[in-house]
């Protein structure tokens, strides 16, 4: 992909579905009594990958307008049949780590893997509790590498505290919850995500929450629904960052999921100095919804840490644009989750900040960004196979002094297949 330098962006953008949330009502769709209909569905490659690891396990879902409606047969808690196949989750962390939860409550023998990212990262995190309940998971590296193999069934319900603040793991547990003897208590380090909680809520399962406490009594059935996905706030990150960073800009994402376990790059991009505003806000089923505009500011350096952490956690790499148009230093630390994502995200960033010309220096869990206002240095970038890279780095190109290329660029289509499009439709004229 090639990106050219722009002046201002301006315009309105629609954002596709968010990610996290078409994934959740596949799967809860898919174990839900009757049906559930999903509209404004993301069609990416992630989202795909569940949809054909569902397929294999018997579910039926049928698209009619191009996948932006979509429509579940749910088969119950007790429907799913065992899968003929391997489940390939392909580059989906969200799929393979749900689904280990899914499977688990499973009277059935299945196989999990995915790609070669998705192959080096750990699980660990989610099989450990998921034995503990009863579940028997073999796999590469102590069942901490997929490919991974479950045989589920007879699951009691355990207390359990997080080790990591990670809301795929927690949603496994709910997920493994619903198919087990007694009441799931789960904490959280420090809040995250809670899209899981809420489609279960809108689907009448009782879950209660008390802080960082979640409580879930096991034999409960999700009742189908329909479920309309916000737009994807990580997905408006890179055009938000893009313009709040380029003076004279201004940009409305409509439509876009305000979940505030979602909403920490607004915040950093507010402190930093971008002016945001949020209009008409609304509610999608359990999910609040609302239009951002955002106009470019003098923006300023930032310190990211602590508990805002996993709140923005997937927007590191477009805030890490903005810390480098900052005046002074940024620094993001607490952040070592970055490492085992799609890339490492700390190493990504900081070789694709060095590659523009910017001063950054690696940290074990984060980095420290220096900020300067000179414009980027043409640069051919990597994507490292990570799609919030390959997006990182093509919004750099609109603030380089000649065009920026990122290499293996494909794999925006993992999340966000219309990006290039939306990139070019809002150049300022
Ligand atoms: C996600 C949770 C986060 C996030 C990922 C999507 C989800 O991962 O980074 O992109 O859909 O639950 P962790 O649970 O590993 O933090």
């Amino acid at each position: 992909m090639q990106v050219s330098p722009v002046s201002a962006l301006a315009g309105s953008v629609q954002l596709p579905g968010d990610k996290s949330i078409s994934h959740r009502a596949l799967m809860l769709g898919a174990i839900a009594r009757g049906q559930t209909v999903v509209k404004n569905f993301l069609p990416a490659r992630d989202c795909f990958s569940t949809w054909q690891c569902l397929e294999q396990l018997g579910v039926k879902i049928h698209s009619s307008d191009q996948y932006r409606t979509v429509l579940v047969e749910g088969r119950e808690l007790h429907g799913l049949q065992e899968p003929g196949q391997v489940l390939d989750a392909g580059n989906s962390g969200t799929t393979i780590r749900l689904l280990l939860g899914l499977l688990s409550g499973q009277q059935f023998f299945s196989v999990l893997t995915g790609d070669e990212s998705l192959r080096q990262r750990p699980m660990q995190r989610v099989v450990k509790p998921l034995v503990q309940m009863g579940a028997h998971i073999a796999g590469r590296q102590s069942a901490d590498r997929a490919p991974l193999a479950v045989q589920g069934g007879n699951l009691r319900a355990i207390s359990y505290r997080l080790p990591v603040a990670s809301a795929q793991l927690k949603s496994a547990l709910l997920l493994a919850g619903l198919y087990s003897r007694g009441t799931m208590e789960i904490e959280e380090p420090a809040p995250t995500r809670d899209h899981t909680e809420r489609m279960l809520q809108f689907m009448e399962v009782d879950i209660q929450k008390d802080g960082n406490y979640l409580r879930l009594n096991g034999g409960q059935q999700p009742v189908g629904r329909e479920i309309c996905v916000p737009g994807d706030i990580s997905a408006a990150a890179f055009f938000l960052v893009a313009a709040a960073c380029l003076p004279g800009s201004r940009l409305v994402c409509r439509d876009v999921g305000l979940n505030p376990a979602r909403t920490g790059v607004l915040d950093v991009l507010q402190q930093m100095g971008a002016r945001l505003e949020i209009r008409n806000m609304r509610m999608y089923g359990q999910e609040p919804v609302g239009d951002i505009y955002v106009e470019s500011g003098q923006l300023q350096a930032v310190v990211i840490a602590g508990e805002s952490i996993p709140r923005l956690i997937d927007e590191i790499p477009a805030l890490a644009i903005a810390a480098a148009r900052a005046s002074g230093v940024s620094v993001i630390r607490d952040a070592a989750e970055l490492r085992v994502k799609e890339s490492d995200r700390i190493s990504s960033v900081v070789k694709l900040l060095t590659d523009l010309g910017v001063k950054v220096q690696e940290t074990a869990n984060g980095m420290i960004i220096y900020g300067t206002n000179r414009p980027f240095q043409p640069a051919e970038l990597e994507s490292y196979g990570d799609h919030r890279i390959a997006m990182a780095g093509a919004i750099a190109g609109l603030m380089a002094s000649a065009p920026v290329t990122v290499r293996q660029a494909e794999c925006v289509a993992i999340s966000f297949p219309n990006f290039e499009n939306i990139l070019h439709s809002i150049r300022a004229q």
